[in-house]
């Protein structure tokens, strides 16, 4: 298990396009891993591997509660997006800030796994925002310039929602 340092927004490199992956060579493997291993340790469902500085297009996501699900996808391509949804949107090179942003309610995506093969993934609500989030990395585009009105702390956002909950 290794950690990676995760870039912040601010960062020139969470501005740049990634890279399609031709083969998948043992240090992108290792990167994968890593990857999972920093996403989990951060609290995150989701990390692009630009954010650990490596500009592939390569995405992690594991939205499960119990963080036993990780999905890895490499090259992704969005084939479908339909509907709307608009709610609260963070990220882990953006620490204790979230934002309103408004994405497609459904997404389909084509990817590669970490065998190199092509596999369909699609998912509604928080895994089409995630699928949304983490593709927009791989273009060198951060969820804060899509927020719409103000970027909010987490914690002052976290005591908002336990005040409406004791009520
Ligand atoms: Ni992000």
């Amino acid at each position: 298990m290794a950690l990676r340092a995760i870039r912040t927004y601010g960062d020139e490199i969470l501005t740049m396009k990634s890279k399609p992956i031709k083969e998948l060579k043992d240090r992108f493997k290792v990167l994968i891993d890593d990857m999972l291993d920093t996403m989990y340790d951060a609290g995150g469902v989701g990390l692009a591997a630009v954010q650990v500085g490596v500009l592939r297009r390569i995405v992690v996501i594991d939205i499960s509660p119990e963080g036993d699900e990780p999905y890895v996808l490499i090259n992704p391509e969005i084939l479908e997006t339909s509907g709307e949804q608009t709610g609260y949107e963070g990220c882990l090179s953006v620490p204790g800030k979230q934002g309103t942003v408004t994405r497609a309610n459904y997404c389909k995506v084509k990817a590669f796994n970490r065998d190199m093969e092509e596999y369909i993934i699609e998912g509604e609500g928080l895994m089409a925002r995630a699928l949304q989030h983490e593709i927009d990395h791989l273009e060198g585009e951060v969820y804060v310039d899509k927020v719409e009105g103000e970027l909010l702390d987490s914690a002052a956002l976290a005591e908002m929602e336990d005040e409406d909950t004791e009520e």
